[in-house]
């Protein structure tokens, strides 16, 4: 964390710089030295804004986004857990992405090589009387995001069973990416795979298009997925590249015209302008035994289209 300049505005923490953010919720500003920007809202740990060095937004966020639980801001990237989607008595998409997350002041090293020329925070959710009364699961979700000197923006999310019975989660990265015009997008990496089809009571297909493209609603969950995938903006000259760990699947989704028009935190046209990508692990549960911790990761880069080629020839290694 060398390299990057703080401010410490509003906090006594050393080596942060927080605003204060909706509901005045505090948010953390993380800094490259050559400008690139990402802010994560203590509300669900979710990151609201990334820039490159430019000052282009990257992640969508909607003009018309609630600030307010239950539901998570609709934009950037919220942490869906402890289930992805809708199952059951839990909140929609789990409760994570509805809470208010600490500052883990432990803030433990996460490997050796974890070096110095990125900004990070670390994040600690733990469960409250009222969720253990809905999740009766003793656990600890530690997320670290960072911005690289390069500009870009990873985080790592590692739950931990505490204490007590094995338990079982789903979880994804709901990321909402900013396109220029969804008709001129394409995703590589995805095809032939199989996916389950949201739209259709999760029927299993097999992808057959050569790259993946957008004339329609588009909810689908592709299961055991590589671990690098491209979103190619045509309009943009820009590719964002994907890396992923320990999440086998992606989720993408668009509302397209009709559904967008049904939600009330949504512009109508505004499913033109946004790709949901989410790294995953959507299809099977991931169970922990007590003690045992899980790890997810999540690598997002842009780069101009032109120079992403062999991109996706690279292990998804963060
Ligand atoms: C996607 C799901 O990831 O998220 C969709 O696959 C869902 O089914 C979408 O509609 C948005 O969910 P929410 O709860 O944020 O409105």
């Amino acid at each position: 964390m060398s390299m990057v300049q703080y401010t410490n505005l509003t906090d006594p923490r050393p080596g942060l710089e927080v605003v204060r953010g909706w509901n005045d919720v505090e948010q953390v500003v993380l800094r490259s030295p050559r400008g690139d920007y990402a802010r994560v809202s203590l509300l669900g740990g979710q990151v609201v804004s990334w820039r490159n060095d430019h000052g282009e937004e990257l992640l969508f966020t909607s003009s018309k986004a609630i600030f307010k639980p239950p539901k998570a801001m609709r934009g950037g990237i919220s942490i869906c857990f402890p289930q992805f989607g809708n199952c059951g008595t839990l909140e929609r998409h789990g409760f994570a992405r509805n809470r208010i997350w600490a500052l883990d002041e432990e803030h433990r090293p996460l490997n050796h090589n974890d070096n110095s020329s990125k900004a990070s925070v670390d994040l600690i959710l733990k469960p409250s009387e009222d969720d253990l009364k809905c999740w009766p699961r003793c656990f600890e979700f530690r997320l670290r995001v960072s911005l690289s000197k390069d500009g870009d923006l990873s985080l790592v999310s590692r739950v931990r069973n505490v204490n007590g019975k094995p338990f079982s989660f789903s979880f994804a990265y709901h990321t909402y990416l900013s396109v220029s015009d969804i008709s001129e997008v394409r995703i590589e990496g995805l095809e032939t795979l199989d996916y389950l089809d949201n739209l259709i009571q999760r029927e299993r297909f097999t992808e057959q298009g050569d790259a993946i493209t957008f004339e329609s609603e588009v909810d689908r969950v592709y299961v055991s997925s590589p671990n690098v995938i491209a979103v190619l903006d045509h309009e943009k000259k820009r590719t964002f590249v994907t890396r992923k760990e320990g999440l086998p699947d992606v989720v993408v989704w668009n509302p397209w015209e009709k559904k967008s028009k049904t939600m009330v935190d949504f512009g109508d046209g505004e499913y033109k302008q946004m790709l949901c990508v989410d790294a995953a692990a959507a299809e099977r549960p991931i169970t922990l035994k007590p003690g045992e911790e899980w790890t997810g990761k999540l690598e997002l880069s842009q780069v101009p289209s032109t120079n992403c080629s062999g991109h996706l020839d690279q292990p998804g290694i963060i």
